[in-house]
């Protein structure tokens, strides 16, 4: 079909191959978190982009996920951050995907799927220390499962934690820490010492290197998403994603009379920008740098702001694509344009 709406969202793959080497301690491998279609962004790509730029291994959510990577022909290690649920053991076994477990139920499945296989099955050990998702929980339990799952013939390759606020909150994140390391103290006095020990998210892996442990496993700031509070764009990520579309009208209109789109803008919750009964209000497009798409406030480079509202827009008459490929762009990276994007339509 003819694509006729100029709207498109852009991933930038060269984007998320710089987050991905900034992100990469020196002393320690990356994960790349590809869930959820790599965050929207398409796991596949983002996934060989990633790989490209030096991560070792993906994480995802779900064995499907993992099974979409295999069959997109990707070999890396993936591990499945939650346990592999009940009749997909064989199929993610047989496909290399590497499972969590937290569970005697999921490690006895298992165990069970390796045996009909013959094939030895490694797994990370999910420990919980305060996000209280899944994991095993106290962390004191941990050797004893730990045992369980060597007991039922499976190997430990790896034992992990997840923060539950690390952008924000160091004390608690120490916290976080302390107990895993702990449970992994508790773990070695039983002779059992995981090669691959992990926790960092975006957060953590930006703001404590402490927590960086064997590997890092940043998700959101692999896309260039801000973890929180401009840390990553202090860090220097670049954002992956811009949405790109032509500026569709313009209007100048005088003080006081009825602006709907704004209004919708305003009960929507995107807020009344307080400028516009101060200097009239600039409808949905000026130079105050900022523009309602379908009721959401959304920002508009100044520079392109300027540049679509002549002095025609002075008038009263609406100004219908002045530029047919004015973007606007929910990014300021210069860098959002890549040479090589993977463009969706929307
Ligand atoms: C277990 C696990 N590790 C790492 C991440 C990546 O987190 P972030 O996007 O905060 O970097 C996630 C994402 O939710 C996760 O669930």
């Amino acid at each position: 079909m003819t694509r006729y709406r100029p709207t498109v969202v852009e991933v930038d793959l060269d984007a998320i191959r710089h987050n991905v080497r900034l992100l990469t301690p020196p002393d320690a491998e990356l994960m790349a978190i590809v869930k959820a279609d790599g965050y929207g962004l398409g796991a596949v790509p983002v996934s060989r982009a990633a790989l490209e730029a030096g991560a070792s291994r993906l994480g995802v959510a779900l064995v499907e996920e993992g099974l979409s990577l295999r069959e997109a022909g990707i070999g890396a290690p993936i591990l499945v951050l939650t346990e592999f649920p009940p009749g997909s053991e064989k199929e993610a076994i047989e496909a290399g995907l590497t499972p969590s477990v937290y569970s005697d139920d999921g490690l006895e499945r298992l165990a069970e799927a390796g045996r009909a296989l013959g094939r030895p099955v490694g797994v990370h050990l999910k420990v919980d220390t305060g996000m209280h998702r899944v994991g095993v929980w106290p962390p004191e339990e941990a050797p004893a499962f730990a045992r369980r799952i060597l007991d039922a013939g499976l190997e430990i390759e790896g034992a992990w934690t997840h923060f539950a606020d690390s952008e924000r909150d160091d004390e608690g994140t120490r916290t976080q820490l302390a107990l895993f390391r702990n449970a992994v103290d508790a773990l070695a006095a039983e002779g059992i010492r995981p090669a691959i020990l992990h926790a960092a998210n975006s957060g953590a892996t930006i703001r404590l290197p402490e927590t960086h442990l064997d590997l890092v496993r940043p998700g959101a700031a692999v896309y260039g998403i801000d973890p929180g509070e401009g840390i990553g764009e202090a860090a220097g990520m670049r954002p992956a994603l811009a949405w790109r579309s032509a500026v569709a009208t313009v209007k100048r209109l005088p003080a006081g009379v009825q602006d709907g789109t704004a209004d919708h803008a305003a009960r929507d919750g995107a807020g009344r920008d307080p400028r516009r009964d101060e200097r009239g209000p600039l409808a949905a497009h000026g130079p105050s740098a900022e523009t309602y798409s379908r009721g959401t406030r959304a920002p508009m480079p100044v520079a392109i702001a300027r540049a679509i509202v002549p002095a025609r827009a002075a008038s009263s008459s609406a100004v219908t694509r002045s530029s047919p490929w004015a973007p606007i762009s929910t990014t300021s990276s210069p860098g959002a344009t890549s040479a090589s994007p993977q463009s969706t339509t929307t």
